[in-house]
């Protein structure tokens, strides 16, 4: 919480205090205190608010609510020791002593928390949000991503030996989500299994519980705990891109991960045309976008093969095909995934009924009707993924989970499947999530089988949606 925000409503309640004061025992001492000290503190607040603003901290301010605060408790201190009266020297005391100790904290601390400066794709807009949105689709295309297939099975085959080989009973949502994670840190960074990776993974948890928490910077809680966290992942980034850059200044052109790629995207004159903390902000983005929504998706799957039997025969039909064509440990082709279309239909089926992300907001650039509303020019529109999902006149019983209704029909229309959003902002890791999950389900359905271990098929909010209790299973090795 800022300073601001508690000092200008302090201020108010001093002022009030003196002028009541004057009105019903005409003391103009209170009046005099009162209208002094408070106005100072707005003054001070509002200071810290307009330097806030310009994205820097007051100290002048943060001394001067200081002061106000401490003399306060003294005098108003000093009254209640003489008087007893709780009414109002006991009350503005009490209050003063710890408002006292909020200022005291935040010069300890820093000040008040300067959010980053915009750098992540989903903030950014216009020409700045195409050129890194640009830089980022052309590593997450499809004929680069045919180049990373390999690598990809490499991490589920070394997860499915550790995490489920010789095991009986193992919850799912929480080792797909180890899974997608140290995918995304292979491919797309580079970063190796050891000491670093183990760091990210600590700390991108504590992020995440951070961003669904509320905003209130005090210590130990877990907003405190996920903005710690979230400096010392951008410092553990920033070295990584440094390295990346010293490795690439040695050998010319490599375009293994992400960030080589960022870094090799140059202008005219040889500059790199994406900042180091644009990469960084976009490396953070790609790792919260993209490693809970694909998990979500791959946990439902699994959950979905326990519950129905038909389904489960002709994935398992297909993949069995696919295995039996190729010479045994070999790795999957880029012809091997297109093959697994009934896979995917069930996987968009699931996506259509249990879409990961909620929906999100776009903000209208002219005046626009819809069913007799006017939006005025400027608004923020929310748009929901299910609300088009379950519209029966875009798919026809809706609540029935029918994966032939992506069989080849007529396409359907845009706008109306929406899981991975639509426009200019559409998820740029779609053809990424399309083949991690389609190779997981590869060798889950070869290697293993597996009963639900609970009975609740209902869907909690975190605020994604996930199954009830991470989905616990037993398994069977084939
Ligand atoms: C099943 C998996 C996934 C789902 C359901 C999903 C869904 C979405 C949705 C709905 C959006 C917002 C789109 C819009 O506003 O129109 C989005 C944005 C985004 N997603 Fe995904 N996503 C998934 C996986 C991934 C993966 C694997 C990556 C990266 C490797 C990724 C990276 C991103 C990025 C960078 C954005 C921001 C795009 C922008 O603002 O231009 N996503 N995703």
């Amino acid at each position: 919480m800022h300073d601001f925000c508690f000092t200008i409503p302090y201020g108010l309640l001093v002022v009030s205090g003196g002028i009541i004061g004057y009105a019903k025992k005409g003391s103009t001492a209170s009046l005099a205190g009162g209208l002094g000290t408070g106005l100072l503190l707005i003054l001070a607040g509002y200071l810290s608010l307009q330097a806030f603003h310009k994205r820097k901290n007051s100290y002048f301010s943060l001394i001067l609510e200081t002061a106000c605060a401490a003399m306060l408790t003294l005098v108003m201190g000093q009254r209640y020791m003489k008087t007893s009266k709780i009414m109002p020297a006991g009350i503005v005391a009490g209050i003063s002593v710890l408002m006292t100790g909020f200022y005291l904290y935040k010069i300890a601390t820093g000040g008040n928390h300067i959010p980053a400066k915009t750098e992540c794709l989903s903030e950014l807009s216009g020409e700045d949000h195409k050129r890194v949105r640009s830089a980022l689709a052309s590593f997450l295309k499809p004929e680069c991503l045919k180049l990373y297939i390999g690598k990809m099975e490499e991490e589920v085959r070394r997860h499915l030996e550790i995490h489920w080989n010789g095991k009986q009973n193992i919850t799912v949502l929480p080792l797909m989500k180890t899974l997608t994670f140290n995918i995304i840190c292979t491919l797309l960074f580079g970063v190796e299994r050891g000491a670093r990776r183990d760091k990210l993974v600590r700390y991108f948890q504590e992020i995440l519980e951070g961003l669904w928490s509320i905003p209130v910077n005090f210590p130990f809680t877990r907003f405190n705990r996920g903005l710690k966290a979230s400096a010392k992942v951008q410092n553990i980034l920033k070295d990584l891109v440094r390295e990346k850059r010293d490795e690439l200044k040695k050998a010319a052109s490599s375009h293994q991960d992400l960030i080589t790629s960022l870094l090799n995207i140059r202008g005219e004159d040889d500059r790199e045309l994406v900042s180091e903390d644009e990469i960084v902000h976009n490396i953070m983005l790609i790792m919260v976008a993209g490693h809970d929504t694909s998990a979500v998706l791959i946990s439902f799957i699994v959950r979905l093969l326990a519950n129905d039997p038909a389904i489960y025969a002709a994935i398992l039909k297909e993949q069995e095909e696919i295995k039996k064509s190729k010479p045994s440990g070999a790795f999957l082709t880029w012809e091997d995934i297109a093959k697994m279309k009934y896979t995917w239909r069930v996987a968009m089926e699931t996506l259509r009924m249990i879409p990961p992300v909620f929906g999100g907001f776009r903000k209208t650039l002219k005046d626009i009707e819809y069913e007799g509303y006017l939006i005025p020019k400027g608004w923020q529109v929310f748009w929901v993924t299910s609300m088009t999902h379950m519209d029966d006149e875009i798919f026809q019983e809706p609540s029935k989970f029918d994966p032939s209704r992506f069989e080849n029909q007529a396409p359907i229309p845009p706008y109306c499947y929406i899981p991975f959003g639509g426009g200019p902002r559409m998820c740029p890791g779609y053809e990424f999530a399309r083949i991690e999950t389609l190779v997981t389900v590869h060798y889950l359905v070869n290697q293993f089988t597996w009963k639900l271990c609970c009975n609740d098929n209902s869907i909690r909010r975190d605020p994604i949606p996930v199954p009830a209790q991470g989905l616990p299973i037993q398994i069977w090795s084939k």
